[in-house]
């Protein structure tokens, strides 16, 4: 109610200031409410955009709390707590699912966390399977290996630290991780591109993967893109469409939007539309 009485007041003003002013002036009146009218619907235009940023800003905290919620509801078994930064609940239960239908095992991931822990946590469960994890950031990474520990889930995920190094893929040079040590030979089911964190500068940050990473893909081997729906990802997704047209994809309106990549066609099966 405060804000529509601001709204208001706001265009009242706007209205009648700068027809006031003119009149002062002597100008004729006309011209003095087009002018008057027009800067009215400017400032209303500017004013209900502010108001809608502010609200929102307020849905997407209140989201952000609702997430963490269901996020400790849906792990009860191991406590975590849901940042913003985490890869959101439904996009990792939609991973889970892919890892349970397909029967994916080896999974790389770009981006360590609570992915990490949760898709250790369900190896752990079915006995088989393991997530070998790239943090750029050696505190987090030490962060999440011991929260592995902690939970006796290290036998089933290994976190180790990338730094950013120069990168050339697509004709383009970006800060990406350092995956030298990474065996040539090796395989996975699953990899998974939540990092190197895009708010750091470059909203293409994630570009090389697939050009780095399609030689790691197993037969049925599939690349989940996190965050997909930013313009960064979109631009990031088409480059890929265009470059890897032996791969299937889909983009998946979930959480922050998943772009996947998949071996084989029948692998989309497996996901919404
Ligand atoms: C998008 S986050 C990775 C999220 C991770 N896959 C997860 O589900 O928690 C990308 C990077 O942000 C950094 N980071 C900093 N604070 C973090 C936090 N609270 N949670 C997750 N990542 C964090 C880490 O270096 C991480 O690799």
């Amino acid at each position: 109610m405060k804000r529509d009485l601001q709204l208001a007041v706001g265009a009242a003003v706007a209205t009648l200031v700068p027809g006031l002013v003119l009149w002062l002036v002597g100008a004729p009146s006309v011209p003095a409410l087009l002018a008057s009218l027009a800067v009215a619907v400017i400032v209303i235009l500017a004013l209900g955009r502010r108001w809608y940023r502010q609200v929102v800003a307020r849905i997407e905290a209140q989201t952000a709390h609702l997430q963490s919620a269901i996020g400790i509801a849906a792990t009860a078994d191991i406590p975590v707590y849901w940042s913003g930064h985490a890869i959101t609940p439904e996009t990792l239960k939609l991973i889970q699912h892919l890892v349970d239908s397909l029967e994916l095992r080896s999974v790389l991931e770009l981006g360590s966390g609570i992915s990490t822990l949760l898709l250790a946590n369900d190896f752990r469960r079915r006995g088989e399977g393991r997530i070998l994890s790239f943090d750029d950031d050696r505190r987090w990474a030490e962060q999440t290996m011991a929260k592995l520990r902690h939970e006796k889930l290290d036998g089933f995920a290994e976190v180790r630290t990338a730094p950013l190094i120069d990168v050339d893929a697509a004709g383009r040079r970006s800060k990406w991780y350092d995956l030298a040590a990474l065996d040539k030979a090796a395989r996975f089911d699953l990899v998974i591109v939540d990092g190197p964190p895009a708010w750091q500068g470059d909203s293409m940050a994630r570009l090389p993967a697939l050009y780095v990473l399609r030689q790691h893909l197993s037969n049925n081997g599939l690349l989940v893109l996190d965050d997909a729906a930013r313009p960064g990802e979109r631009a990031i997704a088409q480059q890929w469409q265009r470059d890897f047209p032996d791969l299937h994809f889909r983009m998946v309106q979930t959480g922050r939007g998943l772009f996947v990549a998949a071996v084989q066609k029948s692998t989309l099966d497996f996901l919404p539309e």
